[in-house]
């Protein structure tokens, strides 16, 4: 039976839609999706009549393509096994422990990596049905490494660029990987591979020559009679969008709510983070727990928001994580809260953007103290939001943001004392220090949003002459 769903000139494929599925007491509900990736493409999408490739974070059968927001969806399937062998294993106990410095050991499983292979294909042939021809295809993240190849097999006429958005690691831990000829040929197969960073970039192109012998020049790499570019893009956010929404009166008001609920304190910092062991919450917790020990600062002026969004809760290191998290917070608010007022205010779960807004806006500091992050667009949400140009970013120089945002206060999270002189002085610096400062953030993050990111990012993919042209060329 031949397949009559309309096709697509632009499509993108990431490992999640952008809304996840949730049965609710009222049969099945659509939530917005965890993580940066959502919240960048899902403004990219806007506007453009393309289709959006990926699994609706429920195992079982997949739901039938359907529309939101102005995107036409397209749920690809994923068993209890492969969520759990693809997803959890693969995707988030091997590669992202290798790709984010090893921070916890990374767990190594042949059965894994058949569960990898075996969705990525899956990826690529729902995207070789939904792609119309010459079609560029966008496909996002580490989950899906081996979708460029698998899918030019299929459908050598479409256009397809790849990008990062969490590091790509140096050739001494990348090599570790078992499968790491494999991985390189995934991605090989795509005409314009985009990271966060040169730096990312680099470190492909360097595994690429060292561990599979293929040659590079300059940004390229020749791949069979191919070049295929590999460039450092780093991604950002909706500002106006974003800021938009901090100008709205209501925001402003439930930010004078939040300030209200902490007895109005003098310094109210705050951490945003999806639960997840590379943020470095342990290492802002313990500078927050000994500056109170120290006496620097002591509730009710000072109070602290944690919020840890609820993730990969299944996987052994994100348990152990939340467990000690847990500890701490409960040990700080042991020992430094009053009757009165709470040293540190822990939320596990998720908030909507309006929300977020307000808190941004309530918060003197916003800490944010990655040991490595891709970019952290938590960080760049933090100065959009600051609309009087006033607050201060603690941004830990292991996150890609650090690149752009060298006018905040930047600290390496490994050294506790460091990070502590850092939050003092950021909270004792002058408010026209802070200002002079906060304006050059909201101008980096103004003149480089999300918009300009993927126009960049397409305009170097339709750029890489196609396959028929470079063959013209070198015959
Ligand atoms: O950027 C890394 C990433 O895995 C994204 O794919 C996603 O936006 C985010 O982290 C959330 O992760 P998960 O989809 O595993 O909840």
């Amino acid at each position: 039976m031949s397949d009559t769903r309309p096709t697509y000139d632009f499509v993108i494929a990431a490992n999640r839609l952008p809304v996840d599925r949730a049965e609710g007491e009222n049969g099945t509900e659509w939530k917005r999706s965890p993580g940066g990736l959502v919240t960048a493409m899902d403004s990219v999408m806007r506007g453009r009549d393309g289709a959006w490739v990926g699994w609706s974070g429920e195992p079982g059968e997949a739901p039938e393509p359907f529309d939101d927001s102005g995107m036409h969806l397209h749920p690809v399937a994923l068993s209890a096994e492969e969520v759990r062998d693809y997803y959890e294993g693969f995707s988030n106990d091997t590669l992202w422990p290798i790709y984010h410095d090893v921070i916890v050991p990374a767990t190594f499983h042949r059965r894994w990596w058949a569960a990898y292979r075996t969705v990525n294909q899956r990826f690529a042939e729902e995207l070789a049905k939904v792609a119309a021809e010459g079609a560029t295809v966008w496909v996002h993240d580490y989950q899906l490494q081996l979708v460029p190849a698998m899918l030019r097999k299929i459908r050598p006429d479409v256009r397809i660029g790849w990008f990062n958005h969490i590091p790509f690691p140096p050739v001494e831990l990348f090599a570790q990987l078992p499968w790491r000829g494999h991985l390189i040929g995934g991605l090989l197969g795509a005409d314009f591979l985009g990271f966060q960073r040169e730096d990312d970039a680099w470190n492909f192109q360097r595994a690429c020559r060292q561990l599979e012998g293929y040659e590079t020049e300059g940004d390229t790499i020749r791949v069979e009679g191919r070049t295929v570019r590999a460039a450092g893009l780093p991604i950002s956010i909706d500002f106006a969008d974003l800021e938009s929404l901090a100008r709205d009166p209501e925001v402003q008001k439930r930010a004078e709510e939040i300030r209200e609920s902490f007895g109005n304190p003098q310094v109210l910092m705050l951490g945003v983070d999806r639960l997840d062991y590379t943020k470095g919450i342990r290492h802002r917790l313990k500078a927050y727990g000994e500056l109170l020990r120290d006496g620097e600062f002591t509730p009710p002026d000072v109070a602290l928001i944690q919020i840890a969004v609820p993730s990969r809760e299944r996987v052994e290191a994100y348990k152990t994580l939340k467990d000690e998290i847990e500890l701490t917070v409960g040990h700080i608010n042991g020992d430094y809260s009053t009757v009165e007022a709470t040293a540190v205010r822990y939320l596990h779960q998720s908030f909507d953007r309006a929300e977020m807004a307000a808190m941004y806006q309530a918060a003197d500091i916003m800490l944010v103290t990655p040991l490595r992050d891709g970019m952290n667009l938590v960080a760049k949400e933090y100065v959009t939001c600051r609309i009087h140009d006033d607050g201060a970013l603690v941004l830990s120089e292991f996150t890609g943001a650090a690149t752009e945002l060298g006018d905040a206060y930047i600290h390496n999270p490994h050294d506790i004392q460091g990070l502590k002189n850092r939050i003092v002085q950021a909270i004792k610096d002058s408010p026209e220090e802070r200002t002079r400062r906060m304006k050059r953030l909201r101008d980096a993050v103004r003149s480089h949003d999300v918009q300009k990111w993927a126009g960049e990012f397409l305009d170097a993919l339709q750029a890489v002459p196609s396959d028929e042209a470079q063959k013209a060329a070198g015959a």
